[in-house]
């Protein structure tokens, strides 16, 4: 049998009795696109991540591409995103008609470098806003990036799809990723750390006026019934479903978040000596660990082989931005991104989900030693 990767169909099992009553109770009111339990999650989930407002929508690109209009980002601006990310972070930017300005990434956490960001600013690159990505659930270098908002008045959105209860230090104190910049969006696809079971995405600010914007976009422009004020508005709503779904998940997401963080303690103790580079946490962080990803020198041989053994590992993602044929073009000429090319050819991500057994983590450790060696 193969280990997969992620377990969404266990999480349902051990939730089944409360989803059920959840689902059957949104079924039987008739209110299935908004409404009280999308009102409740959204409140729930502010709270969770602390900011003043959260925004249902309809998933997590469509967060990204509606926080950047409800910010103002328009045509022509330019806005800052790491060159190592899924693609949503960079197609939401050109789905708004700005420009994405490719940034490398750090080879330790593989976010976006802020010193690199630094450097473009103060050669004069003239930026709007930037989309730190807390990328396998650990954080971006906030507390760097939230010095050059002020010295340069950038719009920060976070881009926490992979990171719900990630924590940063912020001048001193621990805080949730999401409630950091201006506006925070995040994905409730279904392997994420709070996974719906569809589609589902979130916007969470405490600016009153982003969110209100972001909510207007979402709904027609739909200022009251039927005055629209927006031509470009769209639809973009949570459903009911899911949001009675997350209710009962988001519960849960500290103690599977403890779980992961448990998994991926004992992935490093056991693989240290193994020639794998292992991740790294930095201070003050708390990664939730939404993947547990290693670097690997002959990464798709490892990969093939453990898929052998019986492990379905992952790559996320075998390339960077610059390297798709639909980004290309946003290579500066002149500009290289030597760390996310290197991310790009290395990693591969061990199986990691909150209920996954010792006896799991255990085969698997034993088959990447086993794949490693026969290299
Ligand atoms: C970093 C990142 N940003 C954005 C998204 C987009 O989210 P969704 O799939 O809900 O549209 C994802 C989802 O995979 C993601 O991993």
């Amino acid at each position: 049998m193969m280990i997969a990767p992620v377990d969404p169909a266990g999480e349902y099992r051990v939730l089944a009795t409360e989803i059920d009553d959840a689902v059957r109770g949104v079924l039987s009111s008739g209110q299935f696109v908004a409404g009280a339990e999308v009102a409740a999650f959204e409140r729930e989930l502010a709270d969770y991540v602390d900011t003043a407002h959260v925004v249902g929508v309809g998933n997590g690109t469509d967060a990204l591409e509606i926080a950047l209009a409800a910010c103002g980002v328009e045509c022509g601006d330019s806005v800052a995103v790491p060159a190592f990310t899924f693609a949503a972070t960079v197609e939401a930017v050109v789905r708004v008609g700005a420009t994405p300005l490719l940034i490398d990434i750090v080879d330790s956490d593989f976010a976006i470098d802020v010193r690199a960001l630094a450097e473009r600013l103060a050669k004069g690159a003239k930026v709007k806003a930037v989309i730190p990505v807390h990328l396998y659930g650990h954080p971006a270098d906030m507390e760097a990036l939230l010095e050059l908002r002020e010295r340069y008045g950038l719009t920060v959105i976070e881009d926490a799809a992979q990171s719900h209860g990630a924590r940063c230090r912020i001048a001193g104190e621990s805080r949730r990723v999401g409630g950091l910049g201006d506006a925070a969006c995040f994905s409730f696809y279904p392997t994420k750390n709070l996974g719906a079971a569809g589609d589902g995405g979130a916007i969470a600010t405490s600016n009153a006026e982003i969110a209100a914007r972001a909510r207007l976009i979402a709904n027609h422009g739909d200022a009251s019934k039927y005055e629209h004020v927006l031509a470009d508005g769209r639809n973009s709503r949570l459903d009911a479903i899911q949001a009675a779904i997350l209710r009962i998940k988001l519960r849960r997401l500290d103690e599977w978040n403890d779980a992961r963080r448990r998994i991926a303690g004992s992935y490093t103790a056991n693989l240290a000596p193994a020639a794998v580079g292992l991740p790294k946490v930095r201070a003050g962080a708390e990664s939730v660990y939404h993947q547990f990803a290693v670097r690997v020198s002959e990464r798709d041989r490892t990969q093939a082989v453990l898929r052998e053994l019986g492990v379905a590992a992952g790559v996320h993602y075998p390339r960077a931005i610059h390297q798709q044929p639909g980004f290309a073009r946003f290579a500066e000429s002149g500009e290289s991104y030597p760390c996310a090319e290197r991310a790009a050819a290395e990693i591969l991500c061990l199986p990691i989900y909150p209920l996954m057994t010792d006896e799991t983590r255990e085969a698997v450790e034993r088959a990447l030693v086993q794949a490693l060696e026969q290299g």
